[in-house]
């Protein structure tokens, strides 16, 4: 039996993703294939754990010891989620090791949203419903993305942010039935996280560049603006039940263009936010360095543990 050709694995490859089955890791792929894999993949597990960040922050200041415990099963979700992400791409060829140090080096990317701060006690419920909502507006098609392990990875995940999405629009609830204060404080939140939540999507499709070759791979299902669309459907009538004004005065359903009309985006916020200089950038990734020196001793007991435990097993076997 000869090996089979570059051409052959390529057409062998693209009947796969042709016929929506899966690439596994054992499977040959294109080398971009993996390399997008990997960036992607990757970037969505460091912002699984830089979005720890912005809750852990309220974690011993919540209101209640309920609350306190919601909050903290919820940043422990995120914390799993960002492992099986890095999971996900070691599969790929790529170390846990070198994605940290891209990250700790401020190499990566990450989702531009955990680069803002969370003063008030409201922007627990408002990143729950507006950034988890976004999330999973984002993450249920990529449950069908044509890479096995990270569809996998995300169909877990889904079902734990439709948790967290409920918990902080139960959040913004209950602060809207309170006081005036506490209803001023909701609208505030939701008010300086609106905008920061559409951007979650990425930029317009017209300046997108990798979204057609992600679309052809099946990684990708729906556009940037797509997604932005059925966000924004899912958030008006939810928006009425809460009782909160969507900080747009420009919004509205255009019935001719069957689509939802918004006021233009600020994507020189976003590029900004994505180049470093968000309010909270050089604080996360220091957090995030310092949590790693820190944690340190662990790794290193960890391993001196494992290197004793193979060698009683060997000598138990020679
Ligand atoms: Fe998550
Ligand atoms: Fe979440």
């Amino acid at each position: 039996m000869t090996a089979p050709t570059p051409t052959e694995l390529q057409d062998e490859f693209d009947a796969l993703i042709a016929a929506d089955q899966r690439i596994e890791p054992r499977d040959w792929m294109p080398e971009a294939y993996r390399k997008t894999l990997i960036r992607q993949i990757s970037q969505h597990a460091h912002s699984e754990i830089i979005g720890m960040q912005p809750e852990g922050n309220w974690i011993t200041r919540a209101p209640s010891l309920a609350r306190k415990a919601i909050l903290m099963a919820k940043v422990q979700d995120e914390a799993g989620h960002g492992l099986y992400l890095y999971s996900a791409a070691q599969t790929l060829g790529i170390t846990r090791d070198e994605m940290t140090r891209q990250l700790i080096e401020g190499r990566a990317k990450y989702s531009s949203i955990f680069n803002y701060p969370t003063p008030t006690w409201a922007d627990m419920g408002a990143i729950g419903w507006l950034v988890d909502g976004a999330a999973i507006c984002n993450q249920v098609p990529l449950c069908r993305a044509s890479y096995g392990p990270y569809g996998r990875a995300m169909v877990r995940i889904c079902k734990e942010e439709s948790f967290h999405q409920r918990q902080g629009f139960e959040i913004l609830l209950t602060l809207m039935r309170g006081t005036e204060a506490q209803r001023a404080m909701a609208q505030e939140s939701v008010d300086r996280w609106y905008w920061p939540s559409l951007m979650m999507f990425g930029p317009p499709d017209d300046q997108s560049p990798n979204s057609a070759q992600s679309t052809a791979w099946k990684i990708k299902r729906f556009s940037n603006d797509e997604l932005r669309q059925r966000f924004i459907g899912m958030l008006v009538p939810q928006a009425e039940v809460l009782g909160v004004t969507l900080p747009d005065p420009e919004l509205r359903w255009d019935e001719k263009e069957e689509r939802w009309h918004t006021s233009e985006i600020d994507w020189t916020e976003f590029h900004e936010v994505i180049a470093g200089r968000g309010p909270m950038n050089a604080v996360r990734i220091q957090n995030r360095r310092d949590a790693h020196e820190q944690g340190a001793w662990v790794r290193e007991a960890a391993a001196a543990y494992a290197a004793k435990k193979s060698a009683v097993t060997t000598e138990a076997a020679a």
